[in-house]
């Protein structure tokens, strides 16, 4: 028996950015499906998505695992996304949000423009509202759990804060407000506050921003992290979500776990 045997879970943004490292949303619909739930697995590119769903059967032939493309910044797609997930599966119990963007004009709140606002908005926190508000009728029934994928940059205060530090605020908070809703319908609502992780999307995104090679990059991700001096991986981020997707959490809600190699702590 599996720690998610006889779940179903819709997984947003389980494809990943193409390249060598696993991304997040990837790793945790691996990791679930081996713990023996059955997986939608949605992303904007229905071949990523695919990739993933390969990359499951390829160890468990038998595994009930979908893959859907779906355009998440669209509510009616996400509704659509939602009912073949629970026309597949049968049910949905726990969805997990991981959508997430950085944008190399998204520099500064003092400068940014109006299209980088937009876009930020549109795919950091109305994806995230879209998909939690949608599943909950799904859930309404019997329970579920919902797991957001958020960033330690949602609490950052820095001298060059932008839309990501403020989307992702809001998405932590989202998680909170959403738990306090909805702790009385036996649906858990928890976030993943995650540190450096050692992402195609984080490196390839620091590489241009900094005119960094691929090394660099990750040598300086690496050194930033208090915790053994290394970025965490996507599998770091899969285990934090499996457990709080699954019953072992069932006394957990409304919690934002840091899962960040000790960043914050060092922060303060
Ligand atoms: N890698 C890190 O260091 C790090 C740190 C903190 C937080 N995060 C968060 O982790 C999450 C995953 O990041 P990752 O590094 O694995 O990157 P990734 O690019 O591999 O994953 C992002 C996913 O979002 C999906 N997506 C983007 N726009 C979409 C849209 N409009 N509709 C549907 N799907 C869409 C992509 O298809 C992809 O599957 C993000 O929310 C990111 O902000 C990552």
């Amino acid at each position: 028996m599996g720690r998610l045997s006889g779940k179903c879970a819709v997984i947003f943004g389980g494809g990943q950015t193409p390249g060598v490292d696993i991304g997040n949303g990837r790793a945790i619909a691996l990791r679930f499906a081996e713990e023996g739930a059955a997986v939608f697995v949605t992303a904007r590119h229905l071949k990523r998505a695919e990739e993933t769903i390969s990359m499951i059967r390829e160890k468990n032939p038998e595994a009930v695992a979908f893959a859907y493309e779906v355009d998440a910044t669209d509510e009616s797609a996400v509704q659509k996304a939602l009912s073949v997930a629970a026309e597949k599966m049968g049910k949905i119990d726990i969805l997990v949000q991981n959508i997430g963007i950085m944008m190399q004009s998204d520099k500064s709140l003092l400068t940014v423009d109006n299209a980088t606002i937009d876009a930020m908005i549109a795919t950091n926190e109305k994806t995230t509202l879209y998909a939690v508000r949608n599943t909950v009728p799904y859930m309404m029934e019997h329970g579920g759990s919902v797991v957001l994928v958020s960033s330690i940059a949602g609490a950052m205060v820095g001298s060059n804060a932008n839309m990501y530090n403020v989307t992702k605020a809001g998405m932590t908070h989202m998680g909170e407000l959403f738990a306090g809703m909805l702790a009385k319908d036996g649906i858990r609502v928890n976030t993943i506050i995650l540190g450096m992780v050692q992402t195609n999307m984080a490196v390839c995104f620091n590489q241009e921003k900094n005119h960094q090679s691929r090394e660099e990059v990750i040598a300086n991700r690496d050194q930033a992290v208090p915790l053994r001096g290394g970025q965490g991986t996507a599998w770091d981020t899969a285990n934090a979500a499996l457990f709080l997707a699954s019953d072992e959490a069932k006394f957990v809600t409304g919690a934002s776990l840091p899962v960040d190699g000790g960043t914050t702590v060092k922060r303060g």
